[in-house]
């Protein structure tokens, strides 16, 4: 039975486990992922990106995880902000992680950023392996959300911080009505002329309204071994971020 009502959220039918179903998805998605994520956040995520990375300059991390990499974004530009010694990406999905390698590659940046096939909710590397853990537009896609998040603590050294950004609800009754006709009416007809699955723009918005926001992810991080959870929103609500101490 799942925990968190987004864990009930997923991308096709039933017949399946959700992170089956989400590999499946960004697999499909991956030759688009990076147009697609500009163009509907409508520049946005660098922005965002660079918040969530910028927050982590006081602990100056050393080794840093980004979990559910993706294509890499987020680890690129932990490497080009933070200058740590190594920056591993993991991901359940080989077709993002070989759209992310492609542009490690293009960039020179092989020894320093590493992309792995690995899952969050069950993390390959011993306790205490990092300084810093990242997560953008990931959380939400978890089969199981406290364990993907207790995971990431238990990697983390004592001291160390996660940051995470999350697509989210605007709280304002006013920016929701205008978030709720972009995300249903402009992202389905951007998905119908750029994505190969149109399918994964329907899930997008269900996911983000299935998915904890503010004090009750704040609440659900501290359960999960986290302390100091701070939470700051971007772009009148649509994006949240997390940031927390082990
Ligand atoms: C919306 S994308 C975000 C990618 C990247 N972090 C970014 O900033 O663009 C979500 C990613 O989470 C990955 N993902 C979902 N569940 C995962 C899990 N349990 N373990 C690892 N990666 C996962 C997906 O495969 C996908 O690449």
């Amino acid at each position: 039975m799942a925990d968190y009502k987004c864990e009930n959220v997923k991308p096709y039918d039933e017949s399946k486990g959700k992170k089956e179903q989400v590999e499946q998805m960004f697999d499909a998605i991956a030759d688009n992922y990076d147009p697609m994520n500009r163009l509907m956040s409508l520049g946005n995520d660098k922005a965002w990106r660079r918040e969530a990375i910028d927050s982590l300059k006081g602990v100056a991390p050393k080794r840093i995880l980004d979990v559910a990499t993706g294509t890499g974004d987020l680890a690129i530009m932990a490497n080009e902000r933070l200058r740590p010694d190594s920056v591993v990406g993991i991901d359940i999905s080989e077709g993002m992680l070989n759209v992310g390698r492609k542009k490690i590659a293009d960039m020179g940046l092989d020894g320093v950023i590493e992309l792995r096939v690995g899952d969050s909710t069950a993390l390959e590397f011993a306790d205490g392996s990092f300084d810093a853990v990242t997560v953008a537009f990931g959380v939400r896609n978890f089969e199981s959300l406290a364990k993907g998040l207790s995971e990431m603590c238990r990697v983390l050294r004592p001291g160390g911080v996660a940051a995470i950004l999350e697509l989210s609800e605007p709280s304002n009754w006013f920016f929701k009505l205008g978030y709720k006709f972009y995300t249903k009416v402009v992202i389905p007809v951007f998905a119908k002329l750029l994505s190969k699955d149109t399918q994964a723009y329907v899930y997008l918005p269900q996911s983000i309204e299935a998915f904890p926001q503010g004090e009750e992810m704040k609440a659900l991080l501290k359960d999960c071994g986290f302390s100091d959870v701070k939470v700051r929103t971007f772009t009148f609500g649509t994006c949240s971020f997390y940031y927390a101490k082990k």
